[in-house]
């Protein structure tokens, strides 16, 4: 693709690069255009792995669908900052094991609307264009109300999303106030990029992204579990997401993925619509944790 394309939305800006288009194009998609490749090939010069580190978290994204679907029987999920369509999607992979699974898909990103909409959009799924720095918004989307019943458990994902935040944005702030509005037996899955592994490189390759629509801002491990507080984290933690429950054992090296994933399951605040069901059923009360420690 190059130049703007007739045919797209106005309000797609494609002489800015994207975070979602620069993902797709490690991933070796189609749906990236000159500014998205100028900048991803930035982010290369300094860090030549990055596209197995694309690949490593969108395995780990699929491992805890995987999990969620099958161990956590969780029936809801919300994917807020999907990105462009990349097979599998989270719904194929939650209705690969259970049928019945639906799939809200939540991204800022106009084109990754207009794509989703085509590839995702089906009788149990839909997409939603919202911001994750309004999650008001995006819980009370009509069209998300639709699908997801809130006074059920819901499945959270918040995958290579929330480094898309500045402190300024109060990331844990936004997952917290998400918890707070998810019944009991709810659960959070995160993944975040970090500088821990090699400081001078990661910081090269996000200073590529300040000329993207969103700059990248690295965490350290304590940072990042900050951002699970209020639930509980699943064995085997936050660890680097090559080694969340690999599939084969073989985790590969310590220092290979610069991005940290954990699963957390919460207690949630048993409020709003939770409470109203719960308090039927008599039983409010809720107690919350602080996620324990575990090193990186
Ligand atoms: C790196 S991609 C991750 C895609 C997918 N979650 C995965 O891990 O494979 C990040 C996505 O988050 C979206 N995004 C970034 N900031 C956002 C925000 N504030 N609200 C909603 N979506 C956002 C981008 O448009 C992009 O599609």
């Amino acid at each position: 693709m190059t130049g703007q394309p007739s045919d797209l939305p106005a309000e797609i800006n494609t002489s800015t690069a994207h975070p979602a288009r620069m993902y797709d194009y490690y991933l070796g998609g189609k749906d990236n255009y000159p500014a998205d490749r100028r900048a991803a090939e930035q982010v290369l010069a300094a860090v030549p792995s990055a596209p197995a580190m694309a690949r490593a978290n969108r395995a780990f994204l699929h491992r805890a669908v995987r999990f969620l679907a099958a161990e956590a029987r969780m029936r809801q999920f919300v994917d807020i900052g999907t990105g462009l369509p990349t097979s599998p999607n989270v719904h194929q992979i939650a209705q690969a094991v259970t049928p019945d699974a639906r799939v809200v898909y939540i991204d800022n990103d106009p084109i990754v609307h207009v794509h989703a909409n085509a590839l995702l959009a089906g009788e149990a799924t839909s997409i939603v264009l919202a911001d994750l720095r309004q999650p008001d918004a995006i819980l009370d989307h009509p069209t998300l109300r639709r699908r997801i019943d809130l006074t059920q458990p819901v499945a959270l994902l918040l995958v290579a999303i929330l480094h898309f935040l500045g402190d300024d944005e109060d990331p844990a702030g936004i997952v917290a106030r998400l918890r707070d509005r998810l019944a009991d037996g709810s659960y959070v899955v995160i993944s975040h990029a970090t500088a821990d592994f090699d400081r001078q490189a990661a910081a090269a390759a996000a200073r590529a992204y300040d000329q993207a629509a969103a700059p990248m801002v690295l965490r350290s491990h304590a940072e990042i579990e900050r951002l699970f507080d209020g639930f509980e984290l699943v064995g085997p933690g936050l660890v680097q997401v090559s080694r969340w429950r690999p599939d084969d054992q073989r985790p590969g090296t310590k220092g290979e993925v610069w991005a940290y994933g954990g699963v957390g399951r919460g207690p949630g605040r048993v409020s709003g619509e939770a409470r109203v069901e719960a308090g039927r059923a008599g039983t409010v009360e809720s107690s919350r944790t602080r996620c324990p420690t575990v090193g990186p």
